[in-house]
């Protein structure tokens, strides 16, 4: 019997890698991150994990998010829907530098490790640093019974259930939706949403499962897209706002398992040292979700263009008129600009799967990386 063999089959589920597998659990593992946490009646948030009185939130004057690789990028989109829902000023920190600094912490500081495995150890010890300053720690993990859900004071467990490839899918998005309820969550009780508000956003979001659920019905466009830039010597990811903030996380997400050179910038950074990069033929993906900076990065994808980029624009559903500026497009479903994160990552998870592929990588496990960084 070749046991090991059949059993790696058996969990792949009829999916050739993990990640693919991974990639379209992404609806189910976002449902199961909201299930118990959005009461349908009342249409609030719950989180009967979280012991925070209304005192406690309104003691609150900073918030730092710390975590390593993929957590870090979702806590930088927690940053910004914290900060805009909460208006408490947020700082996202990288663990391995955050521990090794002297961060100004005390009673009146929440901080927030994001972490899959639980085991990250630079992570660990920036909880435990900022629990002896005096900080209140909550955890986001994926693990029950990880050191850092064992440590932190209370314990936001995101449902993704086990991520086996070492490039990060459905850990991720649980993360920013845990992040997203989080926000929606102190705002509560803070008093600082309206009810009309809060409805909106609730409703948007619990749409986000079935929206990805019907976005990955229409990947073939995606496969042939990143077929075509399997060759590149470099692929630019661009954006304002959030969209940066995701830019980042498919940039990574390249990196990591098809080793091709990848830089993602906040679009309107560009002109200030990248722009010289952009040759005939460079590969541009341009995220352009964003209402509020959409003309912004419109003039960007122009920049990039007028120097010979080819530019795949990500943008919502109905959105025609980015035809004339791009040349290629990939719609996601329309939704609050807040929560386009969720959707938008995804044809960049697929992206980077399908280079990897084309370049015949060990997609599931990239050289030199490893699922979990237990040492420093
Ligand atoms: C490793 C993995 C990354 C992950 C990071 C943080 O570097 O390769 O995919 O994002 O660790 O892991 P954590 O378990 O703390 O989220």
């Amino acid at each position: 019997f070749k046991v090991d063999w059949d059993m790696e089959q058996a969990e792949k589920n009829g999916y050739d890698h993990f990640m693919l597998k991974e990639i379209f659990e992404q609806p189910t593992a976002l449902q199961n991150t909201m299930t118990g946490r959005i009461d349908q009646d009342s249409q609030m948030v719950e989180f009967p994990e979280l012991d925070w009185s209304e005192a406690k939130v309104n003691e609150w004057n900073k918030i730092y998010i710390v975590a390593c690789g993929t957590a870090y990028h979702a806590g930088l989109i927690g940053k910004h829907v914290l900060e805009e829902l909460t208006r408490i000023p947020v700082a996202v920190e990288v663990a391995s530098e955050f521990r090794y600094r002297r961060p100004i912490i005390d009673e009146q500081t929440l901080v927030i490790t994001v972490s899959q495995s639980g085991e990250t150890a630079d992570t660990l010890a920036a909880l435990r640093q900022s629990q002896k300053m005096g900080a209140e720690v909550v955890g986001i993990t994926n693990v029950v019974g990880s050191s850092i859900a064992r440590e932190a004071d209370n314990v936001i467990l995101t449902m993704a259930g086990p991520e086996i490839a070492v490039a990060s899918t459905k850990a991720y998005t649980t993360q920013v939706l845990s992040l997203y309820l989080m926000g929606v969550y102190a705002a509560q009780k803070k008093g600082q949403i309206t009810e009309e508000y809060r409805k909106e956003l609730l409703e948007s979001l619990l749409k986000t499962p079935g929206q990805i659920e019907e976005s990955l019905e229409h990947i073939k466009g995606i496969r042939w897209y990143a077929e075509s830039i399997k060759d590149a010597q470099s692929v630019f990811f661009l954006g304002r706002g959030l969209d940066h903030a995701v830019a980042l996380e498919g940039s990574l997400k390249l990196k990591e398992i098809s080793y091709i050179h990848s830089e993602a910038y906040a679009a309107g950074e560009l002109k200030h040292g990248t722009l010289a990069l952009i040759e005939e033929g460079t590969p541009v993906i341009a995220l352009a979700t964003q209402n509020e900076v959409y003309d912004k990065m419109i003039a960007n994808i122009e920049e990039v263009r007028a120097r010979g980029a080819k530019v795949m624009g990500v943008t919502t559903e109905g959105n025609m008129d980015i035809y004339h500026y791009v040349d290629e497009t990939c719609y996601i479903p329309a939704t609050n600009n807040l929560f386009a994160p969720l959707l938008s990552v995804v044809p960049l998870q697929l992206i980077s799967y399908y280079t990897s592929l084309a370049l015949g990588n060990d997609v599931d496990k990239p050289r030199n990386l490893a699922k979990s960084v237990t040492v420093e």
